[in-house]
């Protein structure tokens, strides 16, 4: 698995990073996107579909549902979730994320910080930010 220190000057090199990342994935892996609004995680997410041989396009941040699914082409699933509007009262266990990933599947988590606790036992966590070099600069740390 990619780990590490990532710089990206474009939101096409943010997807790039992604697709290599998901070329290294086996299936049952959660990954927590985190990083300010328009920092480039769901841009992040494109990538991975893109990776995974998902239509990418379909691919925005599921600002009025919580959590979607994209078939990959090897029959695979990338489910994307979002949990930046999760009401207090609603918990990401009641949404049913907490089943989620299948063996072979993949799931992808934006605002990943806002669920108090969680099930699953390994984690990568990719924490984007803004650089100092431009509007475009980002660092991106894979752990
Ligand atoms: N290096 C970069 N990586 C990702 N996005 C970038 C980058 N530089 C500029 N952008 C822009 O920042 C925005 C990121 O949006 P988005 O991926 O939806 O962020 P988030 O999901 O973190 O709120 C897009 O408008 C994109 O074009
Ligand atoms: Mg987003």
């Amino acid at each position: 698995m990619l780990r590490g220190l990532r710089e990206s000057n474009s939101e096409a090199e943010t997807e790039q990073i992604a697709s290599q990342m998901a070329q290294d994935l086996k299936g049952g892996e959660v990954i927590f996107l985190e990083g300010d609004l328009g920092a480039g995680k769901t841009a992040f997410v494109r990538g991975l579909a893109r990776g995974l041989g998902a239509p990418d396009d379909a691919v925005a941040s599921p600002t009025f549902v919580i959590q979607t699914t994209y078939p990959c082409s090897s029959g695979r699933l990338l489910h994307h979730a979002d949990l930046y509007r999760l009401a207090s009262e609603l918990g990401a266990e009641d949404v049913g994320l907490f089943d989620l990933p299948g063996d072979r599947d993949v799931l992808a988590i934006e605002w990943a910080e806002r669920m108090k606790s969680y099930p699953w036992r390994r984690v990568t966590k990719v924490e984007i930010s803004h650089g100092a070099n431009s509007d475009t600069h980002r660092r991106i740390q894979i752990t």
